[in-house]
């Protein structure tokens, strides 16, 4: 077991790659605090498959751009669980189209929900992970954001933005014991690809030297590695997980 007596946050995690890092996290022995915007269908499946593990688990309403909304889950989290060592910034969305045709409502809502979100969370568990000089904080990127995507300038920046926010809190709180890493993964079958139609499905398999998609629970594996002791000395990372994408 590698999370025995830990417990993680994850944002955005009633389904899709969210859901499989709290699974996976789990497994190990992990309890879970997890957010998504409602308790729907899928966050109270999620939460029943993570209870039968075992472990403890408790869901939060909350929209993770919202920074009082963030504070106020992880004061709860700390009431509920008594400690926080891992958070997860998983939640975000897309609005895909070209520059020309983006709107200022599309570009702002990316930001706001991608990488203001994991400001919020961030900025929210540092206290907490100062004060147990432990910590590992994870947030999910993507390859775009290292290498720019036609059509999701938008997203591909809120990307980035991870990145730099990911290396920057490895720089300044290290000497705390809190280690900071992000996750790039490229193309994952999940609710949010499925969206794309079929042809640029197909285009996107042909470039991936793997010839396949990634499944979410191959993001949660790399997940599990930067939450555990795995990852003792793994700090200010970006890790992809892309089937081999240049
Ligand atoms: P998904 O769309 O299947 O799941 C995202 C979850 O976040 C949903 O449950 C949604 O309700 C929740 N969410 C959206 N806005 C929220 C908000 N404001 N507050 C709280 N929760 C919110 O997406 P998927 O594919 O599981 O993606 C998870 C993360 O991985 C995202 O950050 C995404 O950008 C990133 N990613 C996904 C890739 C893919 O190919 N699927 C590739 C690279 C990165």
């Amino acid at each position: 077991m590698l999370l025995t007596e830990k417990t993680a946050l994850i944002t955005g995690a009633a389904r899709g790659i969210g859901k499989q890092i709290a699974l996976a996290y789990a497994k190990e022995g992990c309890n879970i605090a997890f957010t998504d915007l409602e308790l729907n269908e899928a966050a109270q499946a999620t939460r029943d498959e993570i209870a039968a593990l075992g472990v403890k688990v408790q869901f939060y309403a909350s929209n993770a751009a919202d920074f009082d909304a963030a504070h106020q889950v992880v004061e709860q989290v700390v009431a509920d669980f008594g400690h926080l060592d891992i958070l997860v910034n998983n939640a975000g969305i897309t609005r895909d189209t070209l520059l020309m045709r983006m709107t200022e409502q599309m570009w702002d809502q990316v930001i706001q929900v991608n990488l203001k979100s994991a400001f919020n969370f961030t900025h929210a568990v540092t206290p907490v992970m100062m004060r147990q000089r432990s910590g590992s904080i994870i947030s999910l990127s993507s390859v775009v954001g290292l290498n720019g995507n036609a059509g999701q300038a938008n997203y591909a920046a809120s990307k980035a933005g991870i990145i730099a926010l990911t290396k920057s809190v490895a720089k300044e709180l290290g000497g705390r014991g809190i280690r900071a890493n992000a996750i790039a993964p490229g193309f994952i079958l999940t609710d949010m690809t499925k969206a794309l139609p079929e042809d640029t499905l197909k285009q996107f398999v042909t470039m991936i030297p793997m010839r396949r998609g990634g499944e979410p629970e191959e993001v949660a594996k790399v997940a599990l590695f930067l939450a555990s002791d795995l990852s003792s000395y793994v700090s200010g990372q970006v890790i992809q997980v892309n089937g081999g994408m240049a």
